[in-house]
């Protein structure tokens, strides 16, 4: 389970992904799919992979203690990817305070926003200041324009960061709204058979549930489900941002579970324009809106749908070589 934003940092450097599948507790980086993946790559190419970046997929914790005891073992910096935890704790202690370093997204959609842009989380000053050094095109202490290494133009700007201050002011309000929407959901949907919402698994995860998650049986039905796929897959986007690539029909590799089908459907809406970052999956299929006739979702030989592919909304598990 996975979303590209995490792997993409690590294509940009030439490195290759090493995805790690998850565990049923949390969702997130197993353990001991980690350490297998660690030895596979010492075993095949006499390296180690160069960091370790759990997800906190939708809000909730990674089993960072398994996590860190595996990396301090192997020697291996852990990056913690908090985008979507943002305040969420593990044992008592925010996420992103636990590795090296931790990111945090302020991404429209997320807990807090500065319009676009996050946050690093540095063990100290030093790298504090090596990292924003880097982060403001890498100059050389002299009164003309010298470099002398490759930097980048990553800061938040100054009026994102005063969008940030006045966003940290409603912080704890936006929290206990996500915990309240997500006891909600475990309230209305306590008696209904065949859906299981995703909670804290055990005392030690505190989830800022970010979104509120199910999982579905696989005999759960839903009326008309049966043609939900083939008719809305290629005029549906879920919680996409930003420009989408048209798409005339379903990807060829798909192979899309029902749950899929039936987060596609939940999750049309029209794409002929820019789309908002927006809830994922927790619509219901029956009230969604149809995309307009236009982008001819019904019709596979028509050019102007968009897709995104059925799951690639979830953020993922990887490690870096
Ligand atoms: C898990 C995860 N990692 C990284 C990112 C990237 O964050 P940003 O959009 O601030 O670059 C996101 C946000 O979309 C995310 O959900």
């Amino acid at each position: 389970m996975t979303f590209c934003a995490s792997t993409n940092p690590i294509a940009y450097l030439g490195a290759t992904p090493v995805f790690v599948d998850s565990e049923k507790e949390s969702w997130n980086m197993d353990p001991e799919l980690l350490e297998e993946a660690i030895k596979d790559r010492i075993a095949k190419n006499g390296k180690k992979p160069k960091a370790i970046i759990p997800v906190a997929l939708y809000g909730m914790p990674y089993q960072i203690e398994r996590i860190l005891e595996i990396a301090n073992r192997y020697d291996i910096p852990v990056i913690e990817d908090a985008a979507e935890g943002f305040c969420s704790r593990y044992d008592g202690k925010v996420l992103g305070t636990f590795g090296r370093f931790g990111i945090l997204s302020f991404n429209g959609n997320k807990m807090i926003t500065t319009s676009g842009g996050g946050a690093l989380i540095c063990p100290d000053k030093e790298t504090a200041d090596k990292a924003k050094w880097y982060a403001t095109q890498a100059r050389e202490g002299y009164p003309y324009y010298q470099h002398e290494v490759v930097g980048y133009n990553y800061r938040l700007s100054n009026i994102s960061a005063c969008i940030g201050r006045a966003q940290l002011t409603v912080l704890d309000e936006h929290l206990a709204h996500h915990r309240h929407v997500q006891e909600l959901y475990c309230e209305l949907l306590k008696d209904v058979k065949g859906i299981t919402m995703h909670c804290n698994p055990a005392p030690e995860y505190d989830s800022n549930f970010w979104l509120c998650t199910a999982t579905l049986d696989p005999d759960l039905k839903i009326k008309g489900q049966e043609n939900a796929y083939k008719t809305i897959i290629t005029g549906a986007v879920g919680g996409a941002a930003g420009v989408i690539h048209a798409a005339s029909r379903p990807p060829p590799t798909a192979s899309p579970t029902t749950t899929s089908r039936l987060c596609a459907s939940a999750s049309t809406r029209p794409t002929s324009r820019p789309v908002r970052s927006g809830s994922r999956c927790t619509s219901n299929p029956s009230t969604a809106t149809p995309p307009p006739t236009s982008t001819a979702s019904a019709n596979p030989s028509s050019k102007s749908a968009s897709v995104s592919p059925p799951a690639p909304t979830s953020p993922m598990t990887t490690s870096a070589t």
